[in-house]
């Protein structure tokens, strides 16, 4: 057991032998800046001001060994081999959810196809979940000794259960050798969560763009749920981007959400539709040049992006061509967990 001491605001948080600091911090209700858990954004970086730690797994192409050497480390991968006081690298936002990390269990309720080669996972679980509509939990995934991360789609209201909209990996742990494989109604999961940094935290005063990429959608139906239960947006306009319309799903329940509220437009987009789709009404086009037809200016706007890393990244692109301010963007990334993990 070491304790870990945050410089500049003095918390400090025991971490268990084999434990990471991140882990550690968000468990015993210390915020620490962290996005994908698995050490693929480096939103977690850490600059260790006195002690040592074990990088583990910690990626190259991530935390090259020239930055380990100056005493960097990512939280979510380093565990303490000493006592440590840390430096966190990114700005802590003082409106982020804090809610603690804890282990759960739970009971699949629902299991349904809802799109190609697309499930709509539904957890009941045993005991309750606080969380904030963006945030997402690490599924453990039997058997094999990892976990995946994959983002609620319901609001928080409802402690005790959770959706989730995931897509099959071909060859994949989690989605081909288990979800889309095995899994069925009334087995039991274990999970964690809540995680992660993304979601709307305060009332805005101005139009938000929502633009989700595929499964991508997930979090981006929380935040909009939550939103509009709390009147958080003047104005909400959320693209869903798919190939195909087989591709696309959830379309009735936005079209009827868009004409109960009018403040509230969705935009589904298809970037290669096919005869055999029958008639769509819907855009046609990538997603990011649809809002760029939609938009002159989004300057002053904010926007919240999430779904395949090339997509977010054309996104961020296409909104700052429309003048809107970086620091009003942003993200959640479905990055692939590394090599062996
Ligand atoms: C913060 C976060 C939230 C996420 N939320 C969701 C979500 O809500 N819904 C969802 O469907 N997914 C989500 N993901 C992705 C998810 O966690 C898994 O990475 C994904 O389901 C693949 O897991 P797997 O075990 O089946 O595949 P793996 O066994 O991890 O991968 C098998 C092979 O496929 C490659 N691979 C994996 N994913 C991709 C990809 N997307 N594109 C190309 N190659 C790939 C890997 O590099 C590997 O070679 C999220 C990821 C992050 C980081
Ligand atoms: S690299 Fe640690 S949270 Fe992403």
């Amino acid at each position: 057991m070491h304790t870990v001491v945050v410089s500049g605001d003095g918390t400090a948080f025991p971490v268990a032998d084999g434990q990471t600091v991140l882990d550690a911090a968000l468990r015993n209700g210390a915020w620490l800046p962290h996005s994908c858990t698995q050490g693929t954004c480096g939103t977690c970086k850490l600059r260790v001001l006195c002690g040592e730690v074990d990088h583990g797994g910690t990626p190259e192409e991530t935390l090259p060994a020239t930055d380990r050497q100056t005493g960097m480390a990512l939280g979510c991968m380093a565990v303490p081999r000493s006592d440590l006081t840390v430096q966190t690298t990114a700005v802590v936002d003082g409106t982020v959810p804090r809610h603690r990390l804890r282990d759960h269990e739970a009971t699949v309720v629902v299991l349904d196809d809802i799109a190609a080669d697309t499930r709509r996972l539904v957890l009941e679980l045993d005991d309750d979940m606080q969380f904030t509509a963006g945030q997402y939990c690490e599924l453990v995934v039997p058997g094999v000794g990892v976990s995946r991360q994959y983002s609620m789609a319901n609001p928080p209201g409802d402690p005790r259960r959770l959706e989730f909209h995931i897509k099959r990996t071909p060859g994949g742990m989690a989605t081909d050798g288990w979800i889309f494989k095995d899994l069925a109604v009334d087995e039991r999961i274990a999970l964690r969560g809540p995680l992660g940094q993304f979601g709307l935290a305060d009332k805005q005063d101005s139009p938000v763009i929502l633009i989700g990429g595929g499964t991508g959608l997930a979090p981006l139906k929380s935040i909009v749920h939550h939103a509009l239960e709390h009147d958080l947006a003047p104005e909400m306009f959320l693209y869903h981007g798919g190939r195909r319309r087989v591709d696309l799903y959830d379309v009735e329940y936005f079209t009827e959400l868009a004409q109960a509220y009018p403040g509230f437009h969705y935009r589904p987009a298809l970037s290669e539709p096919d005869p055999d789709d029958g008639e769509w009404t819907g855009s046609v086009g990538m997603v990011t040049d649809v809002v760029l037809d939609d938009f002159a200016s989004c300057k002053g706007m904010s926007a919240y992006l999430c779904g395949p890393p090339a997509m977010v990244t054309a996104a961020v692109k296409a909104l700052k061509r429309r003048r809107m301010a970086p620091r009003l963007i942003f993200r959640e990334e479905f990055t692939a967990a590394p090599v062996g993990v």
